[in-house]
């Protein structure tokens, strides 16, 4: 059986070597004599896949102690109502940079716990740039400042890390473990899995242990960080397969050299495709150049009437997922770790194919 080459945004591909081993594990780990998902999640067994699969991901980020690291539910979007319980009180100031959907969907729910300064917002261009600092207009008194480094639909990401006096929340969804990065930067970063951790249902935030203990008193049990660091995320029951999945693909990109490593491949991987789509008069992204994501490309044709045929073909050539997200239309291919060069190859290949039969 060949696999598809994936492009979905999420719940996205995963990589090969892990899907194997679980599936070698499925009905027997650890002999056990059963799945992993059969097993209580406070046995020994089971509580070193947790252990093991965080101490893998702080090897991978280099995460001080001084950060705790959860794994969480209810993904990337409940963190939006949980970053303002956790960090601010009632009517209390916070900033936001809004540079697409997803800082846009942050926006509204904590307008929902705060009141909420809009710092910077790049509507204006179609959200295909990111406000410069210098431009951003901070509230002095506000708890934090909240900005999605990379925008998954528009395709847009930070070139830089924003420098501020408050604690600065990261959306990082879609780009986490793309490349290194210095924690140490950020007083909470937080991703939903289902791109670059493992399957969906598991959310990660890692938090300066300094901001854990601020929570609102109404905050649920469920969303306080410090109710789930002081029970090792395990304060109700865990995904347990989800987090079990996701210690593998800690471990791939261990035994792959690391972040480096997974950068370099990364950026071979979105060159070529950006560099088909800017050497041709077919293909275009609208995205200005130095905020172009390394993750998601979004790309139009030079004639929309074609998305139906392109998106046909693409299928029929087992290049899957390349509709754009509903709300900007187009195309859109998402890069993420597991999706191997050969697939970027055979993407940038029907591509130029596509264009001389039909441009
Ligand atoms: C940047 C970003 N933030 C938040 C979300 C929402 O994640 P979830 O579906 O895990 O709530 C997504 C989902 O694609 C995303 O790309």
């Amino acid at each position: 059986m060949t696999r598809a080459h994936n492009f979905c945004a999420g719940p996205a591909a995963l990589p090969r070597a892990v899907l194997e081993r679980a599936k070698a594990e499925l009905l027997d780990w650890s002999d056990s004599g059963s799945s992993v998902m059969e097993v209580s999640h406070r046995s020994p067994a089971f509580v070193s896949v947790a252990e093991q699969a965080e101490a893998s991901l702080r090897r991978l980020l280099s995460i001080s102690d001084d950060y705790a690291v959860l794994f969480l539910q209810g993904g990337a979007s409940l963190q939006f109502a949980a970053v303002p319980l956790n960090l601010s009180v009632a009517g209390q100031a916070i900033d936001q940079v809004i540079t697409g959907q997803w800082s846009k969907k942050a926006h509204a729910e904590g307008q929902r716990f705060g009141s909420v300064n809009v710092a910077a917002t790049s509507e204006d261009t179609g959200f295909t740039t990111v406000p410069p600092q210098q431009a951003w207009q901070l509230d002095p008194s506000a708890a934090y400042l909240h900005y999605c480094p990379n925008e998954t639909i528009g395709g847009l990401e930070f070139d830089f890390v924003p420098q501020v006096e408050v604690p600065l929340v990261a959306d990082m969804s879609s780009t986490i473990l793309s490349r290194p990065i210095d924690v140490n930067r950020y007083g909470v970063i937080y991703a939903g899995a289902q791109k670059n951790i493992g399957p969906a249902g598991l959310c990660l935030v890692i938090v300066d242990r300094e901001l854990l203990g601020r929570a609102r008193p109404e905050t649920p049990a469920m969303l306080n960080w410090q109710i789930a660091a002081d029970n090792d995320s395990m304060y109700n029951t865990p995904p347990t397969f989800a987090l079990y999945l996701a210690g593998l693909v800690f471990e791939w990109l261990e035994n792959l050299g690391g972040l480096g490593e997974m950068e370099t491949i990364n950026r071979r991987k979105a060159s070529k495709l950006y560099h088909t789509i800017d050497d041709s008069d077919f293909y275009s992204n609208p995205v200005e150049r130095i905020s172009r994501s390394l993750m998601n490309v979004p790309f139009t044709l030079a004639d929309a009437a074609l998305d139906s045929v392109f998106l046909q073909e693409a299928e029929t050539a087992r290049l899957l997922n390349l509709k754009g997200h509903r709300s900007v239309g187009g195309m859109r291919a998402s890069l993420y770790n597991a999706v191997e060069e050969s697939s970027v190859d055979a993407l940038c290949d029907f591509m130029q194919d596509f264009e001389q039969r039909h441009g």
